[in-house]
Parts: structure tokens; C-alpha cells; sequence
């Protein structure tokens, strides 16, 4: 289960800047793996305790880290735990996952959610165990189809053919009805860009999502900002329960 350095395979994937950040990359530190290692630990935890499959990755506010967390932890879930993961990118207003695995975008999550019966949607086979949906082309109301019996139908299905659905979100500001889409998955991670996030927008991002669904708050970048936060270490992350 343990790995370290460059997951074979996948690390052509990761180059240049990605190399250093995202876990199949030759040049992540083993101290930065770690982090994300725990992260999966407690999701495989809980999924044990109490059977969730299905995570939101969210934040407050844009550039906190949630697709950098989604990646890496579908990474780590699937690559040291061995678990069949879907990663869906549901940021359709600003989708980036095809970026990070640097597959095309042509048709995804948005297209599904249009019609689901009519065709489709396009999966892109990043490993044996990784699958990634792409956010695909928007509509004209991205924001509002999340929230859509469709977008309940895409997760339901999903959770039927693999151990975790991973899905990395548009900021909880931006999303009209964040309790919605909560409501559909089995728990949420809130990732903090510690140090920065004001704490009245991390606690109306968890009012939002429910705080019984909020399984536990990512505190991403500890240290480069903000070196007395109690938790995180080296190369600046961590995660801890409650807030
Ligand atoms: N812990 C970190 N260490 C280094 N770079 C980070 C870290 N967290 C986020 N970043 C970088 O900051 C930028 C914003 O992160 P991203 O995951 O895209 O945020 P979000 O999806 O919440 O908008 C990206 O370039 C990402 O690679
Ligand atoms: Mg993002």
C-alpha cells in the first residue's frame, strides 16, 4: 500500500511545475505525499466506519486548492489504496482537470447533464484504477444544472461502479444551491488556503454544505503563510477534523 516517489505510468502526465505539486510527479517530496496519504487514510476510514463513496472537494472562495486536493487524492486513492476512483470536474465555470491530465475536454459532466439518455458522456482512462469525467462544453446555466436530478443521476450511477466518486467543485460562493448538490453526496471536504481564507466565509461555506456533511476541513498551503497554525508540516499542507 505504502509508495513512494514517482507512481509509474502516470508521471509522463506530470510535467515542468506539475512535477513538484501533483503525487505521481518525479519531483514531489516524500514529506508532501505524506500529507495526502493521510487525507486518503481518513476518507478510507470513514468509508469503512460508515460506507461513504461520494466526496465533494469545496471551498469558500477560488484558488484555494480544491483541484489540486481532488487530483492528488485521486491519485493517492487510487494509486497507493488501489480503489476504483472517479474524479469528476464539476467547476464548469472554470474547469481544469483536463489541464492537469492534459486530455481533451470535447464532451463531459456538462454534456451528461444536458441530456443524460442521448449519448453518452466521454470517460478519459488515466490508469487502470483512475477515471476522470471532464466538466465538457457548458450550457448557458452551468452553475444551476449541478443542482439538477441529473447531476443526482450522474452520481448515483457513478457510485454503483466504483469505490470513490471524487468531485472538485466551483467555489460555495458561487454556487447557487451548494446545499443541493451536498445533499447528493455522501460527505464534503472543505479545503482552506490557510491563512488567507477569512473565517466567516470557511464557516458559511460549511452553513451551506450542512455541517453534518462536512467530514473534515483540508488546511492547504500551512506554513507558507502562516506558520503558527498548530497543524501541517514541510511542504505545506495538511488536514485536520473539525473547525
Ligand atoms: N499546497 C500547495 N502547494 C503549491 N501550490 C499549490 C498548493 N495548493 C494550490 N496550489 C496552486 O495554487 C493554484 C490554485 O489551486 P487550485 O487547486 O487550482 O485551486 P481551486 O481549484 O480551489 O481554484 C494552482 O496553481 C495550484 O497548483
Ligand atoms: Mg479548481
Amino acid at each position: 500500500m505504502e509508495q513512494t516517489g514517482a507512481m509509474p505510468g502516470i508521471v509522463d502526465r506530470f510535467s515542468g511545475v506539475q512535477a513538484e505539486k501533483i503525487v505521481g510527479g518525479s519531483r514531489v517530496s516524500p514529506a508532501y505525499a505524506e500529507q495526502y496519504r493521510k487525507l486518503a487514510a481518513a476518507l478510507h476510514h470513514a468509508q469503512r466506519d460508515r460506507g461513504i463513496k461520494s466526496v465533494l472537494v469545496a471551498s469558500a472562495l477560488a484558488g484555494e486548492g480544491k483541484t489540486l486536493t481532488a487530483t492528488n487524492l485521486a491519485l493517492t486513492l487510487s494509486e497507493s489504496y488501489m480503489r476504483r476512483v472517479l474524479l469528476i470536474d464539476a467547476d464548469l465555470r472554470r474547469p481544469s482537470l483536463h489541464h492537469v491530465f492534459q486530455v481533451p475536454n470535447a464532451s463531459g459532466l456538462s454534456d451528461g447533464l444536458r441530456d443524460l439518455t442521448e449519448r453518452k458522456m466521454t470517460l478519459a482512462q488515466i490508469s487502470p484504477l483512475l477515471t476522470l469525467l471532464t466538466a465538457g462544453k457548458p450550457d448557458a446555466d452551468p452553475m444551476g444544472s449541478l443542482s439538477s436530478t441529473r447531476m443526482r443521476q450522474v452520481i448515483d450511477d457513478a457510485v454503483e461502479s466504483f469505490d470513490w466518486v471524487l468531485i472538485d467543485t466551483p467555489p460555495v460562493g458561487l454556487l447557487p444551491d451548494a446545499n443541493l448538490l451536498a445533499a447528493m453526496v455522501d460527505a464534503a471536504v472543505l479545503v482552506v488556503y490557510a491563512g488567507r481564507t477569512p473565517t466567516a466565509d470557511m464557516q458559511k461555506a460549511i452553513n451551506l454544505l450542512g455541517r453534518d456533511r462536512v467530514l473534515g476541513v483540508v488546511l492547504n498551503r500551512v506554513g507558507q503563510h502562516d506558520r503558527r497554525r498548530g497543524y501541517g508540516y514541510g511542504d505545506g499542507y495538511g488536514y485536520g477534523y473539525g473547525y
